[in-house]
This record gives structure tokens, C-alpha cells and sequence, in this order.
């Protein structure tokens, strides 16, 4: 079922997106048309491409240090999905079906109902409203999966994460060694459901 929501708050307030989908058509600011869904198992070589695609600073700001690329068994484990918590929204664009954006979330390490949160978006597509769209897709998608807050962890020189992170309810529990670690309760989660259709 494709779920479209028109309006989210989170505990940490509403949550500032448009229209936002778990799976299905979206359409930017600038009426560029976007798909949403799940990353799936047959995606590896999309996946990687979209990997080696992302400049230097986007690598080092999604994984928090430097990084050249992702090792075979790296990619293996980012494509393990949807199972026991481990969850993947991609963006792809039109008509060439290429993934522009992913966000994913696994459980965080002993702390049950607690989500890790990770996003990146292709350098051509960032500042363009796709990230605001993701994570809010994201958010339903781990509602949905059960889980009752998500945390976060940017860079603290990162200032895109940290208002996408902001706009979406998180808020900032520490500043570290460079590091920010954020927070959102996501129990009080309200998705307002404007349409809702069959998946094709
Ligand atoms: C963080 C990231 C996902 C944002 O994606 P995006 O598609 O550019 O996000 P949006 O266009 O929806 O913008 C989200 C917010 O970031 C701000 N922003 C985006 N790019 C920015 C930039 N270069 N400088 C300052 N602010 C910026 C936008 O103004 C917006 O703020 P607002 O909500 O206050 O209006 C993207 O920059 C990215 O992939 N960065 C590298 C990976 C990363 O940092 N991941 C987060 C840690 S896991």
C-alpha cells in the first residue's frame, strides 16, 4: 500500500515536509518527479553506482570520516534489508531509475525500539527538498516497523544534517569530539493519511 501523509508531528513538534510518501511518485518544489521505495536485494549495482557517484565531502559527512569506498562485504551488509529492523527508503529519479538518495535506519545496539538513522543524497540533488522528503519517509517507514525513537549522529561543521535533522523533530543530546548526537521520540508519531493506493 502506498501511504501518503500530508502532515507529521513528532514529540519534538510538527515536522516541517511536504507531502511525504513511503513508497511511490513524489514531486519536488521545482516539479521534478521522484519515485520513493524500499531498496531491494536486485539494487546492488544501482546501489554501488550511486555510491561512487558521491563527491569526497558527502562521503565524509554520511560516514563521519573519510571514506573512498564501500567494500564488497560493506555493500552486502547496506543491502541486507527488511528484516529484524533493518529498513531502506531510496529515492530514484526519472526515467533512468537511478538511486539518488538513501535513507536507512537499524536497530541501535542494546537499547530496544531504538532506531539508527542514516541519509545521504546525491551532490547534484542536494538543497533541492529530497533529503526533507526522505527522512520523513523514512520516519513512517520506522514507525511502522515499531520502533519508538531514532538517534542520529552528524559532524558537528555539518549544518544541512543538522537542520534536516532539526526540522524533523530530533533533537541535540550532545556535542563530542566533532561529533553531534541527536534524538526523536517517536511515539507520539501522528501520520495525517491524505490518499492511499494499491502498490503496482
Ligand atoms: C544532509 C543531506 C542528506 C540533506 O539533503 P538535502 O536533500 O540537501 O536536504 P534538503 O534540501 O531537504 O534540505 C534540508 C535542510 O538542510 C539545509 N541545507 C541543505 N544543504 C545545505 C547547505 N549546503 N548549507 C546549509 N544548509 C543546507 C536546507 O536549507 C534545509 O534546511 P531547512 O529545513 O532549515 O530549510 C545532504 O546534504 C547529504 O547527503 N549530506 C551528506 C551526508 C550526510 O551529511 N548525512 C547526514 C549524517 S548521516
Amino acid at each position: 500500500m502506498n501511504v501518503i501523509a500530508t502532515d507529521l508531528v513528532s514529540s519534538g513538534g510538527p515536522i516541517r515536509s511536504p507531502v511525504v510518501a513511503v513508497s511511490g511518485p513524489v514531486v519536488l518544489s521545482d516539479g521534478t518527479r521522484l519515485a520513493l521505495r524500499a531498496l531491494r536485494p536486485d539494487d546492488r549495482e544501482r546501489y554501488v553506482r550511486a555510491l561512487r557517484g558521491l563527491s569526497a565531502e558527502t562521503l565524509f559527512r554520511r560516514f563521519g570520516g573519510p571514506k573512498h569506498r564501500l567494500s564488497d562485504s560493506e555493500v552486502d551488509r547496506f543491502l541486507d534489508v527488511g528484516h529484524e529492523g533493518r529498513e531502506a527508503v531510496v529515492a530514484t529519479d526519472s526515467p533512468g531509475h537511478e538511486i539518488i538518495a538513501v535513507a536507512r535506519v537499524a536497530p541501535w545496539p542494546n537499547e530496544e525500539g531504538t532506531g539508527d538513522v542514516g541519509i545521504v543524497v546525491a551532490d547534484a540533488w542536494q538543497r533541492r527538498g529530497l533529503g526533507t522528503i526522505l527522512l520523513a519517509s523514512l520516519l513512517i517507514a520506522a514507525a511502522q516497523h515499531g520502533y519508538v525513537r531514532l538517534r542520529a549522529t552528524s559532524l558537528v561543521e555539518n549544518r544541512p544534517a543538522a537542520s534536516l535533522l532539526r526540522r524533523h523533530g530530533f533533537r541535540c543530546l550532545s556535542t563530542s569530539y566533532g561529533v553531534s548526537e541527536w534524538l526523536v521520540d517517536l511515539s507520539g508519531l501522528l501520520v495525517v493519511i491524505e490518499h492511499t493506493s494499491p502498490s503496482p
